[in-house]
């Protein structure tokens, strides 16, 4: 697609750390039953391939919180656009996140879950970028590291767009400009 820019992760790579997140997953909390909290709307592609590659009984919800909009950079300010449906009180929660920056959006969610009582509350992204990191974050499933570029695909957007792409790029400077 025009503008997209160079790939940083192919789409086999990304299935297979998928499937060894799965394993991971699976294993860490076999016998327990978990909710998948998706961040509404980058984690849907990663959610729904991560699930398929879980051994145990699980159920999905969804929050959305306010981002970037069309700016490429973080406000650091958060709001809860939708809410969860379910009661997480007493459940196991895996957050599902697409990307982390600066962090400042899944510490407060963190918090504000914790205030929840569930009887765990960890996170899985897809991707970081440890160079941007504003606060401490403690990520038990990570797939990979990426520099400080901002990345499209695989649920990922732009303004919106480009999320249908099954690799992930580094967006071309040019595409974000204008
Ligand atoms: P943070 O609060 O700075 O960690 O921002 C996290 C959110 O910003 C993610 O859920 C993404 O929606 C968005 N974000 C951060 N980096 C990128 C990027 O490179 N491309 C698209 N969205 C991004
Ligand atoms: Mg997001």
């Amino acid at each position: 697609m025009a503008g997209a820019g160079r790939v940083l992760v192919a789409s086999d790579e990304i299935g297979e750390k998928v499937r060894e997140l799965g394993e991971r997953i699976s294993e860490d909390y076999r016998d327990e039953e978990i909710l998948l909290l998706g961040i509404l709307r980058g984690a849907v592609v990663f959610l729904s391939d991560l699930m398929r590659c879980l051994e145990l009984p699980c159920e999905i919800d969804f929050m959305e919180v306010s981002s970037y909009g069309v700016e490429t950079t973080s406000s650091g300010v958060v709001r809860i656009l939708k809410d969860l449906e379910e009661d997480i009180t007493g459940r196991h929660v895996l957050i599902i996140e697409d990307i982390i920056d600066t962090g400042l959006t899944l510490s407060y969610l963190r918090r504000t879950l914790l205030a929840r009582k569930p009887a765990s509350l960890e996170i899985c992204a897809l991707l970081s970028k440890p160079s941007r990191r504003q606060v401490d974050l403690e990520v038990r499933y990570l797939g990979f590291d990426v520099p400080d570029e901002f990345v499209v695909g695989y649920g990922i957007d732009y303004a919106g767009a480009y999320r249908n792409l099954p690799d992930i790029h580094a967006l071309d400077p040019e595409a974000a400009s204008g």
